[in-house]
């Protein structure tokens, strides 16, 4: 966030417009360099609709290299299984658990079906808990052109469950795919990698802050772009998208 009264190096550079170059010319460039092409979908696949129907088939209609930025944010199992908190099934858990859980194997299947459709240098934003930043997600991007390239902590501003810590965070892994680089398709360059946004969980036990995925989308695509979430939950992404006047094509299976 620009602080009033605070000459950014941007504007000081305008009195300088010798230096300028260094805007587009290096890695905290604003502009964007990177054009879309034009996306031919079937009718069913509606953009910028709640569309009800499984994750896999909506990606495998959606032409290969065609989107810049997509999210994705699985239903898995890992943590309750893995660290049974032992309240599973009971009142606060209840929503979550009625959803339709992912095994890794069809994690890894949808993140193969974004790597497909993601242009070159596009990005995904991998939602991840504490479990998986801990111990790795990585057989989920084996065979896949995607790499790590950044990390955003989610502070919920919400008391969250632990033996030892309490959670009040989430991971947004930031990955891009082949080939690699900031300069020319990433740019804001003032997202902070800590971020607080308290989220309505009314509606999806799983929202995720629709402040910080606008932001996200701003800087990594153009208006009039697509954005893709192929387990949209609550839909948190497309309002996002709208937010910053891009289309969005997703689903989830309970619409
Ligand atoms: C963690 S939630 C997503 C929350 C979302 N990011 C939000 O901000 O509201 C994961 C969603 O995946 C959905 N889901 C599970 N299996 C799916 C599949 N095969 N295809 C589409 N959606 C699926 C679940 O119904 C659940 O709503």
């Amino acid at each position: 966030m620009e602080r009033k009264g605070v000459e950014t190096i941007k504007e000081a550079s305008k009195r300088f417009p010798e230096t300028m170059d260094m805007f587009t010319n290096n890695v905290f460039s604003t502009e964007r360099v990177i054009q879309a092409p034009p996306l031919d979908l079937p009718d069913f696949l509606k953009p910028n609709t709640r569309l009800k129907m499984d994750g896999l088939k909506c990606l495998s209609h959606v032409p290969n290299e065609s989107v810049p930025v997509a999210f994705f944010d699985p239903q898995y199992r890992g943590v309750l299984d893995k660290m049974n908190y032992g309240n599973e099934g009971k009142s606060r858990e209840k929503r979550r658990c009625a959803l339709r859980q992912m095994t890794e194997e069809l994690i890894g299947k949808f993140i193969q079906g974004i790597n497909n459709v993601l242009n070159p240098s596009g990005h995904l934003f991998l939602w991840i808990d504490k479990f998986h930043l801990c111990q790795g997600f990585g057989t989920w991007i084996d065979g896949t052109q995607l790499d790590v390239v950044d990390l955003i902590v989610w502070d919920k501003e919400r008391f969250g469950m632990g033996y030892r810590s309490r959670r009040v965070s989430e991971y947004c892994m930031v990955l891009q795919k082949q080939p690699r680089r900031a300069k020319g398709v990433w740019k804001i360059h003032n997202i902070r990698d800590v971020w607080r946004e308290r989220t309505d969980t009314k509606e999806h036990p799983h929202q995720k802050p629709l402040k910080l995925q606008a932001e996200l989308i701003a800087a990594v695509s153009n208006e009039g772009d697509y954005v893709i979430d192929p387990a949209a939950g609550s839909f948190s992404v497309m309002y996002a998208a709208h937010m910053q006047n891009r289309h969005f094509i997703g689903c989830d299976l309970e619409g």
